[in-house]
């Protein structure tokens, strides 16, 4: 998956590809009071087109993630193992691709876990390369939250603790095992855990590094929701392959060990030609007529999408809605901190990379035999598709999405005494195009922003390109977009989609725990080239 493993035709194709990655750039904007008068690039990102043949759509069913195990459990806590290391899988039917994986696999295996009750999880780094694992949503004291600087170094061996290139004396880098500490007091919610090593955070998630971790709570399994095998985690990637399977990435460093970065052309971001679902291309989900839940996750480097449905009958003619029994066919139930207040109906949902939305699909609209294409409008070609259901039968159905869902708390922004503004822009990188925050590329000595323990501000977050922005630690609320108030519910967030030239107004509160924590792009192509900053709270 690197320089060297591409084939000639790859590296033609991209050879060809970097100068049309120029002309096609848009030119920057320098809207932004106090921005850089000079126009900058900022690149969209692009098509990493496979050497594989494309597998066909929908001739694999949909794998079931599996769950870890705990190792032992206590009246306060549940211990797991989940060791990182080299595996091969077969993803693309017929061909082994070489992952890396937390327990191997890919996705890594799901974290069950309740709210209120701690998780301690021992991992042991068997990759060739540091690695540091972040719980993504989840409130974590700073010395577990896997700060992208805190090193896990390889058990066997290699790798000085100061091998970063920036030197960052808070750094805490171990070798061998560590041991990551989750309280996880905080609402029932979809969080996922994923590598976040600095630099390299793209090439190792798109290796595979990558997990769920579901809390449930009381005030959740009161409801009357699909649940157990009707409960289904959805974990959305792009990725690329190369003729004999293995993935391909355009990363500058084949090994992945010390020169972070991409190749030129892929600045803006990597895209796959490949869809997975739970690892699996394109997969197939058989079920019956009735209410299924599903926890989507966009865990996509680079690649944003519109979700839709598009039913067919069993002969394949389009099914309109007024054949439908029922008219709203998704209905998001809750977004990246957990349940919405009250269920809401969506025709589409876009996800960027990090976000999550909770949803329900009610299959007794359709007919026997009918499928349904979960399709991405916001995809050319093979990436305008993502899954497929297909209605096999009948079944007793006594679930319900009750009209109230939660308490859903809404911020005051009257109550905020701190705003503050972050630019996400392109710009000058330590001598090469990268991504900046406030003009500045991530600095792990540089303190961005000193919000207090229990405060909530608000934040002002302008991009020149796409941008999904995340905060580490601190949920927040998406007051406004572009000025305009947000008509959505009020909902909690750990990552907001931002488009090319937009201001988002957030509502944080910084609850939780105090220390250094980090926030950044969640595009991992311009998190490594960069844009990521700090603040601590104090
Ligand atoms: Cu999902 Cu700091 O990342
Ligand atoms: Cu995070
Ligand atoms: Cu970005």
């Amino acid at each position: 998956m690197t320089a060297p493993g591409l084939s000639r035709r790859q590296a033609l194709r991209l050879l060809g590809g970097g100068a049309l990655a120029a002309a096609s750039a848009t030119a920057g904007l320098t809207a932004a009071a106090g921005c850089a008068a000079l126009p900058t690039n900022t690149p969209d990102p692009r098509l990493l087109p496979s050497d594989a043949p494309l597998p066909r759509p929908f001739a694999t069913p949909l794998p079931r993630v599996a769950t870890l195990e705990p190792v032992r459990t206590d009246a306060t806590t549940d211990y797991y193992d989940l060791p990182l290391r080299v595996a091969e899988q077969e993803i693309i039917p017929g061909l082994r691709t070489p992952i890396w994986g937390y327990a191997g696999q890919f996705p890594g295996p799901t974290i069950e876990a309740r709210s209120g009750r701690r998780i301690v999880v021992r991992q042991r780094n068997d990759l060739p390369v540091p690695a540091v694992t972040h719980l993504h949503g989840g409130r974590t004291p700073p010395a577990s939250d896997g700060y992208p600087t805190d090193l896990l170094l390889p058990a066997r061996g290699g790798f000085a603790s100061h091998a970063s290139h920036m030197t960052d004396e808070r750094a805490d880098v171990v070798r061998g095992v560590r041991r990551y500490e989750y309280p996880l007091d905080q609402r029932a919610a979809t969080l996922w855990y994923h590598d976040h090593r600095m630099d390299f955070t793209g090439p190792a998630v798109w290796r595979g590094l990558a997990g769920f971790c579901v809390v449930r709570d009381d005030e959740e399994d009161a409801l009357p929701l699909p649940r157990g095998d009707k409960d289904v985690p959805l974990l959305i990637s792009d990725r690329s392959f190369a003729e004999d399977g293995t993935l391909l990435y355009p990363a500058l460093d084949a090994e992945v060990r010390e020169q972070p970065g991409v190749m030129k052309a892929y600045g803006g971001g990597v895209l796959g030609d490949v869809v997975l679902v739970n690892g699996a291309p394109w997969p197939e989900l058989e079920v019956s007529r009735s209410r299924y839940r599903f926890r989507v996750l966009n865990a996509s480097n680079a690649r944003r999408y519109v979700l839709r449905l598009a039913p067919r009958s069993r002969d394949g003619a389009e099914l309109g809605s007024d054949e439908l029994r029922g008219e709203a066919r998704i209905v998001q139930i809750g977004t990246d901190g957990g349940l919405l207040e009250r269920p809401w109906p969506r025709t589409e949902i876009a996800l960027a990379s990090g976000e999550r939305a909770d949803v329900i699909i009610d299959f007794s609209a359709y007919p026997i035999g009918a499928t349904v294409v979960l399709a991405n409008v916001a995809g050319d070609g093979p990436a305008g598709q993502v899954m497929r259901f297909r209605v096999t039968g009948e079944e007793a159905d006594d679930t319900a999405v009750p009209s109230r869902l939660s308490q859903v708390e809404r911020l005051d922004p009257a109550r905020a005494r701190v705003t503050r503004d972050f630019r996400f822009e392109s710009g000058e990188v330590h001598g090469h195009t990268g991504w900046r925050i406030n003009g500045k590329p991530f600095d792990p000595a540089r303190m961005d922003a000193r919000p207090r323990l229990g405060a909530t501000e608000i934040w002002r977050l302008t991009t020149d390109a796409a941008h999904p922005i995340h905060l580490h630690l601190a949920h927040f609320q998406v007051l406004s977009i572009d000025g305009e108030r947000a008509e959505d519910p009020v909902a909690w967030k750990d990552t907001v989609d931002l488009g090319a030239v937009q201001t988002a107004e957030i509502a944080v509160r910084f609850g939780g725990y105090r220390g250094r924590y980090a926030f950044h792009c969640h595009n991992l192509e311009h998190e490594d080239m960069a844009m990521m900053a700090n603040f601590e709270v104090i």
